[in-house]
């Protein structure tokens, strides 16, 4: 297979269609439990592994129009459409999806879901949203610049992206499945491609078992690519996999989260000059 993105789309739709039949931690409903806390104000939602966003990077989510960006799997779009949020949840895997509308189902919760690639938004208009929720995903996808674009085109102008991504510092050592990342052996250089470094065998191997292809890319192209699309960056930290899952983990964090914001909008009375929201309405910088 080539690098492009159709061979590449098609492989981590089946993978990931496969990582919900396996019950993949990243592919299990929330619980009623988590729905009714959201509702009473109680809940908090991961971009990254382990360490939940904090509150004060959120606009307040009362009919807010929320993308929830690769973020199938019914966990993160749910809680948020309980907390009050307008919700599109956009995915590649429809079965991915299939866990949002069965917990929408479940709870009552209004909730959009649409299948396609992150890399095209076409099914929206521009400034269709004010957050944009984009968790850990970026690495199925060959290039950046795409995404970012179109999402700094249909978040409104004052809108908030908030995105977890993976330090490219994860993918120089061994990331063979087989071995669980627990090889600390330098192998690979950044930017990485799983679609260029394996043999199409090794690909029809991987599809089959569910491994979805990696890409990692440079912090160029995650932070400097957010500002080339006209984000203003107003938060990061950063996170890390269970030392369990993955041995670098001991000596260095990552993943890192973002909250950026797309300039513009109007200027609320009261807005921190910070920019960081407390209010309502949109942002600016
Ligand atoms: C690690 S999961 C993230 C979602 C999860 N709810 C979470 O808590 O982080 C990665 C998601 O990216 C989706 N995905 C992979 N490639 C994609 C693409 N090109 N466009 C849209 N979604 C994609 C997968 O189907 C999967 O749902």
């Amino acid at each position: 297979m080539s690098s492009d993105g159709d061979g590449v789309l098609s492989h981590n739709r089946d993978a990931w269609d496969h990582k919900v039949r396996a019950g993949n931690r990243w592919t299990r409903p929330v619980t009623a439990e988590a729905i009714s806390a959201a509702r009473e104000g109680r809940w908090e939602v991961l971009l990254t592994p382990q360490k939940p966003v904090p509150r004060q990077w959120y606009p307040p989510l009362a009919g807010t129009r929320v993308l929830a960006l690769a973020s199938g799997g019914g966990q993160q779009g749910p809680i948020l459409a309980a907390a009050g949020a307008r919700v599109v949840v956009f995915d590649a895997s429809a079965a991915q999806l299939r866990q949002d509308r069965s917990v929408a189902e479940r709870e009552g919760l209004e909730l959009e879901t649409v299948q396609g690639d992150m890399a095209d938004l076409r099914a929206f208009a521009e400034a269709s949203f004010d957050l944009v929720f984009h968790p850990v995903a970026n690495c199925f996808v060959p290039h950046l610049e795409p995404v970012w674009r179109e999402t700094f085109r249909v978040l409104a102008p004052g809108g908030v992206l908030l995105a977890g991504f993976a330090n490219p510092v994860l993918y120089l050592f061994d990331d063979d499945p087989e071995t669980g990342m627990q090889h600390l052996e330098v192998r690979h250089s950044i930017p990485y491609s799983d679609a260029e470094r394996l043999s199409v065998d090794q690909q029809r191997r991987w599809r089959q078992r569910g491994d979805a292809l990696e890409f990692g890319h440079s912090l160029e192209a995650q932070i400097g690519g957010q500002l080339a699309a006209g984000f203003v960056l107003t938060g990061f930290y950063e996170d890390r996999l269970d030392v369990e899952q993955c041995a670098l983990s001991r000596y260095i964090a990552n993943f890192i989260a973002t909250r950026a914001i797309k300039p513009g909008g109007p200027r609320r009375s009261g807005s921190h000059p910070s920019g960081r929201g407390a209010g309502g309405g949109p942002e600016r910088p």
